[in-house]
């Protein structure tokens, strides 16, 4: 698509595609008989999820949740607002979140925090990407999908300035 030469590519649509299959049968295995709540963090996750869940084979809630970072776009202040709540209880539930990328954490950690007092029976992270060089606050991540070097990339749900969340592959913006 136009503007897309600018992007290098880091996982193809197959890899990825293999991967998330992969996952969601391992969360198959570990939540048979759970009740469990798959929540996505939009908007990054939304691609993901929507792979990711139709390779879990129970009978799943699907739920979402919106954040947004305060301060500027390129540094992480770790405070964070529920910008979208979710629209059911998590009480007593098994509950996953799907994030689309951890970097420094400290989003996750508000997130975890925040669902903490909301009593689940259990909270699980799963994560299509880490870059675990970039780590401020060490959350565990129950389920990585890559770990990746501190690029920015973008496709599979991840903006570039708010475009290119429907490249079908993972990419790095090329350096001239
Ligand atoms: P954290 O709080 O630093 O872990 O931030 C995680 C969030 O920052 C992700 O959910 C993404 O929305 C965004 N983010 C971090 N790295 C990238 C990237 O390389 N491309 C696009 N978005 C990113
Ligand atoms: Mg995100």
């Amino acid at each position: 698509m136009e503007g897309e030469d600018r992007f290098e590519v880091l996982l193809t649509e197959a890899e990825i595609e293999r991967r998330v299959r992969e996952m969601g049968h391992e969360i198959t295995r570990d939540y048979e008989g759970r009740d469990l709540v798959m929540v996505g963090v939009l908007k990054g996750a939304c691609v993901f999820l929507s792979d990711l869940c139709r390779h879990v084979h129970l009978p799943v809630a699907i739920d979402f949740l919106g954040l947004s970072s305060y301060g500027d776009s390129t540094t992480t202040s770790g405070v964070v607002q529920i910008t979208q709540d979710l629209t059911q209880s998590i009480v007593d539930r098994d509950v996953l979140v799907v994030e689309d990328i951890v970097d420094t954490g400290l989003t996750l950690h508000f997130l975890l925090e925040n669902f903490r007092v909301r009593k689940p029976r259990s909270v699980r992270v799963c994560t299509l990407l880490h870059k675990p060089s970039n780590t401020v606050r060490d959350v565990p991540l129950d389920y990585v999908g890559f770990t990746i070097e501190n690029r920015f990339v973008v496709g599979y749900g991840l903006d570039y300035e708010q475009r290119f969340r429907n490249l079908p592959y993972v990419g790095y913006v090329r350096t001239p």
